[in-house]
């Protein structure tokens, strides 16, 4: 008999070894989107480190305005709730990528700001979204992976892949979960107590740093060489035009070379 990996909480929450990632994950079949519900669940502050997956998204969206399509059941489609974090947007965003490159394994690489590359092609995003109320902020880390897709549409074919293609195998959809919440939540909690090692860490997995890139601003092009990331300001560049600069993540995108 074929091998199911439908989502299912109780397998996922079998022998997790999280203390307070995962503890309530919500599960549908088809939703609008994972970060909408796990917003609607931020009201009580009991829901940190509430997990919403789905099969199915129906407006699924990427950063910059995109839209994020995937087959029924081909993909992880992930929002996490944190309603107490103290991190700052900035770092969130360097300790989310490196939390799912690690869950998917080696070969996997991070490009700033929240993109995750196989053999250079995308298998991953994350969209970090920030919402407060009164004085309350609030942090859904949504994630989608790329696990049964067999083939990408024109547009993508050369840009993006999936991790049965990849590895040649397929992949377990509850396993990658399993892993993916156990990582998260090992990266969040050196966010909070040591950022050093996140950029320590970011530096290893990224694949910008000593490169020469554009980061598009607000509309506007910078060129230069990135020689490193700020846990608080974003992205270095040494630009070509003589200054350093830095870039916050929320308004940058990586012109493609
Ligand atoms: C990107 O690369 O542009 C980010 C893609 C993020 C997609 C995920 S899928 C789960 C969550 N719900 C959404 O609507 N988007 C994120």
């Amino acid at each position: 008999m074929p091998h199911s990996d439908t989502l299912d909480a109780d397998k996922i929450q079998t022998n997790l070894k999280t203390k307070w990632l995962g503890k309530k994950i919500v599960i549908f079949k088809s939703t609008a989107s994972t970060n909408d519900i796990a917003a609607e669940y931020s009201k009580s502050k009991d829901n940190d480190g509430l997990v919403v997956l789905t099969e199915q998204q129906t407006k699924g969206r990427g950063r910059t305005g995109n839209k994020w399509v995937s087959g029924i059941s081909d993909s992880i489609l992930c929002s996490i709730l944190l309603t107490n974090s103290s991190c700052n947007a900035e770092l969130l965003s360097l300790t989310c990528p490196i939390a799912v490159t690690e869950a998917i394994g080696h070969k996997v690489k991070i490009k700033w700001p929240n993109d995750i590359l196989i053999n250079n092609k995308k298998v991953a995003g994350i969209l970090l979204e920030t919402k407060s109320c009164r004085n309350d902020k609030f942090f859904i880390i949504g994630i989608g992976i790329n696990c049964h897709q067999k083939s990408f549409p024109v547009e993508l074919k050369q840009t993006a892949t999936s991790l049965d293609i990849e590895t040649h195998t397929k992949c377990d959809r509850i396993l990658l979960i399993k892993r993916l919440l156990t990582s998260m939540e090992h990266w969040l909690n050196i966010a909070e107590n040591n950022p050093a090692k996140i950029i320590e860490r970011w530096r290893k997995l990224s694949i910008l740093l000593g490169k020469r890139i554009t980061v598009i601003y607000n509309r506007r092009r910078f060129t230069g060489n990135c020689i490193g990331i700020d846990p608080e300001k974003g992205l270095i560049l040494q630009l070509d035009r003589g200054a350093v600069r830095m870039f916050d993540a929320s308004l940058s995108t990586i012109e493609k070379s």
